[in-house]
């Protein structure tokens, strides 16, 4: 059977929506995932085997992926030897294919090799995914990893997705966007129940599944990252002379949105793992961006359906 019989096979039975009026997207346990991305899915589901000092970032797309990507690359290898700055692989290696989705390219080579052959000396593989967390392989919800989650705002999310989805498809106007988001059908979707499956991990299991979002990044980072060092194993000393804060700030600006977008590889390269331009990952970063798009009504909307959905959980977005 060729990759496409495969494919086929996988997706012929599924119910199916197309996504702004271009897309092809399936549903499967609950939520929406591109129909091309269904035999990577399958493979990421059925085939990885996860080791116990594996960290797995987790997210829905545009609510912080690069960010968190970044903090967590830069919290582990801060005690590596970098006499220069060149000798940071962020330098000339996009995020995304440092930190590999898997659910996206688990059957590309390069991640493969990533996947089978990394031996890293500072601990597990970091990994990511934007599966939601029912649709984890179940290899990796026993295997004790650490898994990290990141959500957003659902109005920033959903401003920052449709200038992304703009540069990578044909324009689409924000009324239709604002209704597949609401509708919950948009890859990945409904982004309520993702969040909420992580959430609820998080109160179960919170030595291993830690949740944090964009706006408490953005509000108090130092406190976040030394959160996030501490849970990852890799703790900074504790606050208090200024010395120690100087780690935390030097993870913070090597991950920073003004430096990363500013690095060659980030500016005019189209990654070969994405297979789009690796600027698209970076905009402006800023808590509330959706007051410059969407009108009242839009906003309304989406704040009316957060509520509906938050109600009884104690997590406000
Ligand atoms: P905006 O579109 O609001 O600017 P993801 O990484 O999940 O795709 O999310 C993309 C969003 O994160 C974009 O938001 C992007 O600008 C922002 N972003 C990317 N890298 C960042 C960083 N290092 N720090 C803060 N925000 C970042």
């Amino acid at each position: 059977m060729d990759s496409d019989e495969g494919m086929n096979k996988l997706v012929a039975p599924l119910p199916k929506e197309v996504f702004w009026n271009a897309h092809e997207i399936c549903h499967v346990e609950g939520f929406w995932f591109f129909a091309h991305l269904m035999e990577s899915i399958a493979a990421f589901r059925s085939d990885f085997e996860p080791r116990s000092d594996d960290i797995l970032l987790t997210s829905f797309p545009k609510t912080g992926t690069t960010w968190l990507m970044a903090l967590c690359h830069n919290i582990l290898h801060r005690h590596d030897d970098r006499e220069e700055e060149e000798d940071d692989v962020l330098t000339t290696v996009n995020l995304h294919e440092v930190v590999p989705t898997l659910d996206v390219f688990f059957l590309h080579d390069q991640v493969q090799d990533l996947v089978l052959n990394s031996n890293r000396s500072t601990g597990g593989r970091l990994l990511h995914t934007h599966l939601p967390y029912t649709c984890l392989p179940e290899a990796v919800r026993n295997s004790g990893c650490k898994i990290v989650h990141v959500t957003r705002n659902p109005k920033d999310t959903m401003v920052s997705m449709w200038h992304f989805y703009n540069k990578i498809f044909d324009v689409f106007p924000m009324e239709g966007a604002v209704e597949s988001f609401c509708n919950g059908v948009l890859p990945w979707g409904p982004f309520h129940e993702h969040v909420i499956g992580y959430w609820e991990e998080s109160k179960r299991r919170p030595d291993e599944v830690l949740f944090l979002t964009y706006e408490d990044l953005c509000r108090d980072p130092k406190k976040e990252v030394r959160k996030l060092a501490s849970f990852l194993g890799k703790p900074f000393s504790p606050a208090g002379n200024g010395c120690e804060d100087e780690e935390v700030e030097k993870v913070l600006w090597l991950s920073s949105l003004g430096r990363l977008k500013e690095l060659e590889v980030n500016k005019n390269v189209v990654s070969e793992l994405t297979q789009i331009p690796n600027s698209s990952f970076f905009r402006k970063g800023t808590v509330g961006d959706w007051k410059n798009y969407l009108t009242p009504q839009m906003a309304e909307r989406i704040d009316q359906l957060t509520q509906l959905k938050l109600q009884g959980i104690e997590l406000s977005l």
